[in-house]
This record gives structure tokens, sequence and C-alpha cells, in this order.
């Protein structure tokens, strides 16, 4: 069913604050949002040291310690800032050019297509760049298209781990790995990863433009910033499962609820195709911030389907003696803590009518006074210090890419069962069933299927350079 399907129902069923497995509460208030993910006194939980790539071996998102967090984060940040973005944008849009180009071939003929390979394909050659400056192709070949299964099959097996701490422990997740060959598809990716780490190092830092130049200086230097060999390859690990299955999570419900909303669909045209004059235009500056209903169209799709749907858990920190007080229930020590990100962007009492996707709402239109709780609500990218490093990056590929298609083209869902890929199902168990809603799978980010979309060129376009 999904733990995020079964979170929501349960606050259905007994209300605000729920019991989630022996030692785990989840709140569904933005009170709660503020005393754990606002609060000096809690960090990320131990339990995140179950996914650790290797013993001893953090990542920025595995690792505990807040000052060893905050050494990472500026270093990962870097890259992933607004003006690692300003620096990075030229190499994103090559690559959603080639998106473009792509999606010209078979478009020719009117066939379907399923969108989320595509955006897998298109979110990791980016990361890959991003990471180690390295084109992996996988948009244009099938060479490498394996590393997309393998990071699916990994944030499955990631996502055990974290379900049932006790299977590690057991050793038993090891034995797991067969189940579903997620073994077999995880392997070859990591040694990909190894293998990339090791040509880049043998490369002048400068060589390329990428996260690895940026952090070169820092590596195995022993001073305080100091990162080693082995951390890159767990911090690789993580930034390819990050920037390659959310935002392309992001894309593919975008595209989804344009497919099924028309006046969405038209309104949002009408902004890109009047706010630009080309589409070498299209991209990050006054134009692009200035739609804004572009923007209230992809807040809502995450609103709807977030990237990351689960719950990011937290604990008392263990020098802390004083009680750890959570919306009014004093936290017993040992037991973690969290808000579910899909119960919480779904709770009527913030979002009312929280299964239609309006973007309208973020507009404030037929929504006026909830904007401010909207917001304060609103945590698809998690909350406080650990707050998502790759939102800058989230948000440019995902309005270029959108813009960019619907300067390029107009598009339908396929018609009959082909144009049901993804959607909810009301043969489907309950929490699964409007067939409205873009279907995300939690595992750690989320993993989803579909939509099937067919293409139509924009006739008067065609002209226009593409790549
Ligand atoms: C729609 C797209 C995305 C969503 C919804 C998303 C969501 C999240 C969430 C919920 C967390 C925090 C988990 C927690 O609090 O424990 C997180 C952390 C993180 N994300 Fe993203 N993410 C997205 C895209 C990206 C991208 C494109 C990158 C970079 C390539 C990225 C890099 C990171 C990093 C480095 C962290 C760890 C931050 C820290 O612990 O300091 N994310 N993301």
């Amino acid at each position: 069913m999904g733990e995020h399907i079964a979170i929501w129902r349960n606050h259905q069923s007994y209300g605000p604050v729920i019991r989630h497995g022996p030692n785990r509460l989840v709140f569904n208030t933005i009170e709660a949002l503020q005393d754990i993910y606002h609060n000096e006194r809690a960090s990320k939980a131990s339990l995140y040291l179950n996914i650790m790539q290797a013993p001893n071996v953090h990542s920025v998102f595995t690792v505990i310690d807040k000052r060893q967090h905050r050494v990472k984060r500026r270093l990962i940040g870097q890259a992933l800032n607004e003006r690692g973005m300003r620096l990075f944008e030229p190499i994103i849009l090559q690559q959603i050019d080639i998106f473009i180009q792509q999606l010209s071939q078979p478009s020719a003929g009117s066939k379907p297509i399923n969108m989320s390979p595509m955006l897998r394909y298109l979110t990791l050659d980016i990361v890959c760049l991003l990471s180690f400056g390295f084109p992996l192709r996988t948009q244009e070949k099938d060479e490498y298209r394996f590393v997309s299964e393998g990071i699916v099959a990994g944030n499955y097996f990631q996502n055990m781990k974290l379900q049932c701490p006790l299977l590690t422990q057991l050793r038993i997740t090891e034995a797991l790995q067969f189940v579903g060959n997620i073994r077999e598809k995880r392997e070859p990716y990591r040694a990909v990863v190894k293998k990339l780490i090791g040509s880049r190092m043998a490369e002048n830092k400068d060589a390329k433009l990428d996260l690895y130049s940026m952090v070169a200086d820092q590596i195995n230097t022993g001073g305080p910033e100091n990162i080693q060999t082995s951390e890159l390859w767990a911090e690789a690990i993580f930034i390819f499962a990050a920037g390659g299955d959310t935002t392309s999570s992001l894309i593919a419900a975008l595209l989804f609820y344009l497919s099924r909303n028309s006046h969405c669909y038209n309104k949002l045209a009408h902004e890109i195709r009047t706010s630009f004059n080309s589409s070498d235009e299209i991209r990050s500056g006054q134009k692009l911030a200035n739609c804004q209903y572009l923007r209230a169209c992809i807040d809502e799709a995450l609103r709807m389907s977030p990237a990351a749907p689960g719950t990011p858990w937290r604990e008392q920190l263990d020098t802390d003696d004083v009680p750890f007080v959570v919306n009014g229930h004093v936290i017993p020590r040992g037991t973690i803590v969290g808000v579910n990100v899909y119960s919480i962007l779904h709770n009527e009492k913030y979002f009312p009518e929280p299964f239609v996707y309006k973007p309208e709402r973020w507009l404030s239109e037929g929504f006026e006074g909830k904007l401010k709780i909207m917001h304060d609500a609103f945590i698809p990218f998690s909350a406080g210090s650990r707050i998502c490093a790759g939102k800058a990056m989230a948000y440019l590929e995902a309005s270029v890419t959108i813009s960019k298609t619907l300067w390029h083209f107009d598009f339908d869902k396929a018609p009959g069962n082909l144009g049901d890929l993804g959607a909810g199902s009301r043969k489907a168990t309950y929490g699964r069933h409007r067939e409205g809603e873009f279907q995300v799978y939690d595992v750690i980010s989320s993993t989803h299927d579909g939509p099937n979309l067919i293409f139509h060129p924009r006739v008067h376009l065609l002209w226009e350079r593409v790549v």
C-alpha cells in the first residue's frame, strides 16, 4: 500500500498524532512541525545510521552530528545553491533541449510516450554532469540506462532498512537483496559511480565545472572541512538518488495533472507562450520568475503527489535533559518523531479540498486568508536545518522543462487504458482509489510510472532550433 498511504489512513481514523511502530510517533499539525524541525534540541534520528553506505561513512543525508552536518552541507551546498545553479544552468538547459528533441521524434507518429523513464534519464544525466562532469547520455543511448534502474532498486533497499531496522541488525536485509533482483540491479550502478569517481580524481580538478571541482581541495586534507575519498562515494550515491528520482517524479506529476485539468493547461500554456519570445529565452531570470501560475502549478503538483512523501524522522539529542515536548505531548526518550509529508499536505485543515488539483490556491484565488497557513504547512522539501539542499535545482529543472515542453508542443493524455498509467483506480486499496491523483510510491524519495502522453508539435514553431 505504501507507508505514506497507511499513515494518512491512520490519521483519518485516529487523529493528528498516531503511533507508527513500537517507538515511532507521527504528527499532522503545524505546531508539531515547529516543535520537531525548528528545534535545536532535536536531531536527525539515529535510525538513518542504518542506511550508511559503509560503517562510519556518512553522507550529508545520513550524518547525525550537527557540526559534521554543517561542514558537509556547506561543501555540497556550493554546487546546489542559487549561485551554483547560475554557474551550472547552461548544462541543465542543454540537457532539457535534448529532452525536447527526444520528444520530437516519436511524436511525429503521435505515439503515446511513458514520461517516467524519459524524465528519469533527463534528471540522471543532469545530476551526473553536476557531480562529476561525466555525460552518461541515458537520454540518447541505452549504455548506462541500468544506472537508473539501479537507483530505483537502491532506494527500495534503503527504504526497507529504514522501515525495519531490526532486519538490518539481524543482517536479514542483506539476504533480501536477492529478492526482486535488487542486488543484480544495484551493484553495477554502484560500480559505475566508483569508476566515475576514480576517473574524475585522475583529472585536474578544474578540468570540469562540477561538484567535484568545488570540493576537491578538501579531499583527504585532514583539516576541519576534510572529506575522505570514501565519503565522496557515499555523497555521490546519495546525490544520484536525491537528484535522479525526485525531480523526475515532480515533473511526471505535473504533466499528469496538466493533461487532466484543461483549464490549468490552457492558463499555463497561455502564460508561457506570452511571456517568452523563443525557446532560448526560457531560462532563469525575471521572465521566468514572473510566471506566477507556473510556480503555482509546480507547488500544487508537489502538494498533491510529493516526490518524497515519507516522514523525516527526528529525535531528542542525547545531551538534552529537558523534557522533549511535541504538540503538547511529552516524548519518551528513544521515541522517534516526525510529520508525514503526504499527510500534512492533504490535511484539509490547512488545504481545503485536499485532493483537488487547484494551482489557484497558491495565488489566493478562492482561498483568501489561507495563504500563510498553507505556506506554513507546505513541506515537500522537509523543514529546518535539514531541508532539501537541492530545492533550487528542482524548481529550475521543473520550471524550464515544463515551459519548454509547452513552448514546443501541445499534449494530451493517451486514449483508453494507456492513459490511466500513473493514476489511482477505484479498484485499488483505499487511499489509492482517486483517479485524478498521480500515484507515488514511498521509497525515501518516490518511485512512479506514467503518465502516458501524446505530443503534437506546435506547427508554426517547427523551424525553431532545438539544440
Ligand atoms: C522535487 C524534488 C525534490 C524533493 C521533493 C526533495 C525532497 C527532499 C527531502 C524531503 C529532504 C529531507 C529529508 C529529511 O529531512 O530527512 C531532502 C534532502 C536532501 N536533498 Fe532533496 N529533494 C528534491 C530534489 C533534490 C535534488 C535535485 C537534489 C540534488 C541533486 C537534492 C539534494 C538533497 C540533499 C543534499 C539533501 C540532504 C540535506 C541535508 O540533510 O542537509 N534534492 N530532499
